[in-house]
């Protein structure tokens, strides 16, 4: 029976990239024909990592998968969707403090974009602890995170920290 691709947006400051980002976004993969990550600003946050940089990071971390495309986001997701042909947007939730927030957000982008829905995904106990700010904020004070991003990531952190300091 013939069928439409259907493509899933993960959207995300990705400010830098988690294994627990990698982890939502593989299972996005094996829900939807194919993935769109969105590099986003989120005027919230002061970045480490420029647009740039954390895209190229999200790319090293699936080499070879031809259903993934990654693109910097700089206006609306609802809008950006539209565009894309996106039938949802995929978010990983790792305890119930994100739940405010990351409802607020799907019934925005809902108003917005009537078509797009939000699927959220419970993240796997094992890393649930894991977020952007914090891997950062551990890096900066000594602390080790390496089994909590992929191998580049790491490095790229523990050098952008360096050069911080110097
Ligand atoms: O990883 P984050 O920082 O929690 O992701 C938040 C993000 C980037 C998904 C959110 O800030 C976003 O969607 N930004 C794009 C701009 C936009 O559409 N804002 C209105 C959201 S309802």
């Amino acid at each position: 029976m013939p069928r439409t691709t259907r493509l899933a947006i993960c959207p995300g400051s990705f400010d830098p990239l988690t294994l627990g980002h990698v982890a939502i976004i593989s299972r996005a993969l094996s829900l939807f024909d194919r993935v769109l990550i969105a590099v986003s600003v989120n005027i919230r946050k002061q970045p480490l990592f420029t647009l740039d940089e954390r895209a190229l990071m999200i790319r090293e971390s699936f080499p070879g998968e031809t259903r993934i495309d990654v693109e910097q986001l700089t206006g609306l997701l609802a809008e950006w969707a539209r565009t894309r042909g996106a039938v949802a947007i995929v978010k990983g939730l790792r305890a119930a403090s994100d739940f405010e927030y990351e409802l607020q957000m799907a019934q925005m982008n809902r108003h917005l974009n009537p078509a797009l829905d939000t699927l959220f995904l419970p993240t796997e106990a094992n890393i649930s602890f894991v977020s952007s700010s914090l891997v950062k904020e551990v890096a900066a004070l000594g602390g080790d995170v390496s089994a909590l991003v992929p191998p580049h990531v790491h490095k790229a952190l523990l050098a952008r920290l360096a050069e911080r300091r110097a």
